[in-house]
């Protein structure tokens, strides 16, 4: 990342927001947040996506209760896109989202305000510039940015799960978060605030093994037990061997951006210019990432100034799925793969 990028290597926890459509990947990544000390977790947004808004939010707190989280600030926000119709994906995280995993109902306290509001408020109020890991379609983040413009020098960088240099995973072209809100990507990606774009590729890299999710299942730790379930849970329905490396093992998703962003020297990242497929058709959500060196016959039709992100094209993902075990499982011996 830049070297404007803050990271815990000065010393002090590096301020987050996670905006999330807890699903079982960001499940993951909140347990990774909330336990590992280079983050200073300072508010959590809910939207609508891999499962509808309210059971995002049930999921959240339930999850914040397992991690034994601070009070951290929970909101509800944007409950569908701002142009598509809403489709979940409760085909890959189950009904209620965590897949098999039962967790007891929560009594931590909802925010009465927008999950919108609540990020203004946290971002103006925070003595330095706040990462906002968005792991979620970015509904929220969109409208955040449109309706308060005023919050953007207050933003170190948006890290957003998102968009694919290749293949989709939602459909042949896009990705799920993306595909979700195609219009809020687009605003995001060309709204001029510093962006990394943790793609599918990352997103399959960092992963774990059969064996190793089978270890974490057996655990005496209800943390290391709760991701092993819901690790197994995404073993179960991976739509595509290939791209996880093996039989049984599973990606660790969203878990991998909080990872990035706890160390940014697990990525490779190249500036480019990143559009989104807005058409209606097989490419709608697609995300147009223009590694190109030179301007081809097109001349810069998609060069243009505001729509440069810095893409993940790389990612030590043994390192990064290491970093995310060490955190939910430290009793492990070794955590291996
Ligand atoms: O395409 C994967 C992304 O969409 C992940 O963030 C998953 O949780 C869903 O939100
Ligand atoms: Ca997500």
């Amino acid at each position: 990342m830049s070297a404007a990028t803050p990271s815990a290597a000065n010393g002090r926890p590096i301020p987050v927001v996670l905006d999330v459509d807890t699903g079982v990947d960001d499940a993951l990544a909140l347990l990774l947040a909330v336990r590992h000390p280079a983050l200073d977790v300072l508010a959590v947004s809910c939207a609508g996506g891999n499962v509808p808004l309210a059971q995002v939010v049930e999921n959240t707190r339930r999850v914040l209760d397992l991690a034994d989280a601070p009070p951290v600030p929970i909101a509800a926000g944007m409950h569908r896109p701002l142009v598509e119709t809403p489709q979940d994906a409760s085909y890959v995280h189950g009904r209620t989202g965590l897949g098999t995993l039962e967790l007891p109902p929560s009594e931590r306290p909802v925010e009465e305000v927008h999950a919108v509001e609540l990020l203004r408020r946290t971002l103006l109020a925070a003595p330095e510039p706040v990462t906002v890991i968005a792991l979620a379609p970015l509904t929220n983040v969109a409208v955040l940015l449109r309706m308060h413009p005023e919050v953007a020098p207050r933003i170190a960088r948006i890290v957003m799960m998102g968009g694919a240099i290749g293949a989709g995973n939602a459909t042949a072209a896009a990705e799920f978060n993306v595909w979700h809100d195609p219009e809020a990507a687009e605003i995001v990606l060309t709204s001029g605030v510093p962006v990394v774009m943790y793609g599918l590729e990352p997103f399959y890299t960092a992963t774990v093994g059969a064996d190793r999710i089978a270890e974490l299942g057996r655990s005496a730790d209800p943390v290391a037990r709760a991701a092993g379930s819901l690790l197994a849970h995404l073993a179960g329905v991976t739509e595509d061997e290939d791209r996880v490396g093996s039989a049984g093992a599973a990606a660790i998703g969203d878990a991998g951006t909080v990872a990035a962003v706890i160390d940014p020297a697990l990525l490779r990242l190249h500036r480019a210019p990143v559009r989104v497929a807005l058409a209606e058709g097989p490419t709608r959500g697609c995300t147009v990432v223009d590694l190109r060196t030179g301007l081809g016959a097109g001349g810069a039709e998609t060069k243009d100034a505001g729509s440069h992100v810095e893409v993940v094209t790389g990612l030590d993902g043994a390192r990064c799925a290491g970093l995310f075990l060490a955190a939910i499982d430290p009793g492990a011996a070794v955590p291996a793969r």
